[in-house]
């Protein structure tokens, strides 16, 4: 199962709205004799690749895979079918398949005679596929915001420039996260102060092996993206977020707009709005990249799955903090974290943490 979960990570950022999926087949002597992992949306599924693979050997072996096999006919036909053809005598899964539309593919199996056992590895699994589960569950993309730091926990100096507080290894991180994203968000501050590109570039990987984010700019009043900024350049596809009401005719033709409501209260967009017309354009992934008024907006909506903060060892002084508001005004309102790992890259320190929802409390 390790190894399968090994598999399923390579389809990250390739495969929503799917999930990622990995698979072994062993053949009836229990050696390994395929392997398969979903490479993008449309493509053949986990268990296709690894019964292929396996060829004939799938015969009375076992197939262990990342998600309870699908039962549904989509783009492809059902992996439950396909493992039953194969003639697969066992399937070993780790995470239950929560879409009302696939689950029920470990019913199908046992029917059919076949031994099933599920639950192995599945907090591995399920954290390997935290984004497609959190999506499922709550029908909006999964947020990961990321923050470059000071110490002093500045994201700019006192005059706006902010590149580059952190190092050349802690920004190819940030390169990695949007290359698994489907989707970068920035606000209209970070769009004016910065011209951001938001597009992938990952060390070691050429430019095809890349799946680029959906570029997303918030900006109510259509008046930070201005023909010429580097996020309108062909590399990946664009959406500017605008009010309803919005005045964008310099926009028009240029990139693609996305009309929203007002958010009820305070400044800009609807965030909730913002996030379901993503995740009806298949976006399941999200990695928020401030700045500080949109990040706060993000939390006060309920709406940020994981924090990832790169600490540099440097001191600001003065300048922006890296989140603002959030509507926490006294310390019990403090939205507390549980730290899940820490790594040092070069000289900086990168933390993830994820909230502590109420109900943990
Ligand atoms: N080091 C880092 O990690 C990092 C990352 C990003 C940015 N930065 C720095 O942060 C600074 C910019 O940050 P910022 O806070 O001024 O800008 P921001 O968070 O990028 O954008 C804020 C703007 O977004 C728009 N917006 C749309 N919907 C919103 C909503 N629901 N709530 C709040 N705002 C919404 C609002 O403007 P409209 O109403 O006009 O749309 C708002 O003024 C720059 O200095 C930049 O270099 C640093």
């Amino acid at each position: 199962m390790r190894r399968a979960i090994d598999l399923a990570a390579r389809g990250l950022g390739h495969t929503s709205p799917n999930p990622v999926v990995g698979c072994v087949v062993l053949d009836e002597r229990g050696e390994q004799a395929g392997e398969g992992w979903h490479r993008r949306a449309g493509g053949p599924h986990a268990e296709v690749e690894a019964l292929r693979q396996a060829g004939d050997r799938a015969r009375g072996g076992t197939a262990v895979v990342t998600l309870e096999p699908c039962n549904h006919t989509g783009r492809t036909g059902p992996c439950a079918q396909a493992l039953l053809d194969a003639g697969i005598a066992h399937v070993v899964y780790a995470v239950a398949d929560p879409t009302p539309t696939a689950t029920g593919g470990a019913q199908t199996l046992r029917r059919a005679g076949v031994e099933v056992a599920g639950g192995v590895l599945a907090a591995e699994a399920a954290a390997g596929n935290e984004a497609w589960l959190t999506a499922a569950r709550h029908r909006r993309p999964f947020v990961l915001w990321k923050y470059a730091a000071s110490l002093d926990g500045r994201v700019a100096a006192a005059d706006g420039t902010s590149r580059w507080i952190t190092s050349a290894a802690a920004r190819a991180d940030v390169h990695r996260l949007r290359a698994q994203a489907d989707a970068v968000i920035v606000g209209s501050g970070t769009a004016r102060a910065d011209d951001p590109h938001l597009g992938a570039r990952v060390t070691g990987l050429t430019d095809t092996d890349v799946t680029q984010p959906l570029r997303v700019v918030v900006d109510s009043r259509a008046s930070a993206v201005k023909p010429g900024a580097r996020v309108l350049d062909g590399t990946a596809a664009t959406l500017v977020a605008v009010a309803e009401d919005a005045e964008a005719g310099h926009l028009e033709g240029l990139v693609p707009l996305l009309r929203l409501p007002r958010a009820a209260h305070g400044p800009g967009l609807d965030i909730t709005a913002l996030l379901t017309a993503l995740y009806a354009r298949d976006v399941r992934s999200v990695l928020l990249e401030g700045g500080p008024t949109l990040a706060g907006a993000f939390l006060a909506a309920n709406s940020v799955d994981k924090v990832v903060g790169y600490l540099a060892p440097v001191l600001l002084g003065a300048g922006p903090a890296a989140l603002g508001g959030a509507g926490i005004t006294t310390i019990d309102q403090a939205l507390r974290l549980d730290v899940v790992d820490t790594r040092r890259l070069g000289p900086d320190l990168r933390v993830t943490a994820v909230p502590v929802r109420p109900e943990e409390n």
